[in-house]
């Protein structure tokens, strides 16, 4: 499974590519808006960073809008993906942008209806959002495995990429199921390094090597 970090911090995303575990960023209007910084200099600046596909999110509503924002953002960089809603306009945008090979990554999703019109749009990538579901008492998880369950039937070459991910968890759990990438906050991805016996295991063998006096350089 890939790991896209679901931020516009360059700091965060520098710090996590160094360790190798960044294939991709994806952003988003309140990303963006969190970072302070102007949309078209800071996507360039973390399109610069990472070699993988970089989500950039229209902000219009209306097709004709649309492409001419996806157009723009598309310029930036090779490695852009054109973000658009999973709506009407969003769709058919989706279906020009990519015929004019650009990457598009269709947000929003929340059903598994919806990712089978994205699939037939010629979406890129599709962004389930896992965690604005489960924060209403649905199931996310249950989405992915439904959307993986009928691209696998038939074909559809469009990668599902999980999204509003809350917790470590949820990456294991994407992963099982299949997603082809999860997206995640870079403090999220920094928590799956995490276990407790690790930490206890790592102080027990410290203080017995402390204890012998090991030294190895
Ligand atoms: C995905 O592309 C979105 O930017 C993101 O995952 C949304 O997550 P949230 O529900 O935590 O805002």
């Amino acid at each position: 499974m890939k790991f896209f970090v679901d931020t516009a911090d360059v700091d965060a995303i520098r710090e996590l590519n160094d360790l190798g575990f960044v294939d991709g960023v994806t952003t988003n209007p309140s990303l963006i808006a969190k970072s302070g910084r102007d949309i078209l200099e800071v996507t360039k600046e973390i399109c610069d960073m990472v070699e993988g596909p970089v989500s950039a999110e229209v902000v219009a509503t209306e097709y004709e809008d649309m492409i001419a924002e996806g157009r723009k953002l598309a310029e930036i960089a090779p490695n852009i993906a054109v973000k658009v809603p999973l709506t009407l306009d969003g769709l058919r945008a989706c279906k020009t942008l990519t015929g004019e090979g650009k990457m598009v990554n269709v947000t929003l999703c929340f059903s598994a209806n919806q990712a089978l019109l994205a699939a037939k749009a010629g979406a890129t990538f599709i962004s389930p959002f896992i965690g604005r579901l489960d924060d209403i008492n649905l199931d996310g998880l249950e989405l992915i495995a439904d959307i993986r369950q009928i691209y696998d039937n038939y074909g559809y070459e469009t990668q599902i990429l999980a999204a509003s991910i809350r917790g470590a968890n949820h990456m294991s759990d994407c992963a099982k199921i299949g997603a082809d990438v999860a997206t995640a906050p870079p403090a999220v991805i920094k928590a799956m390094a995490n276990h407790v016996l690790t930490d206890k295991g790592l102080a027990a063998f410290l203080a017995d090597a402390e204890k012998a006096g090991i030294k190895i350089v």
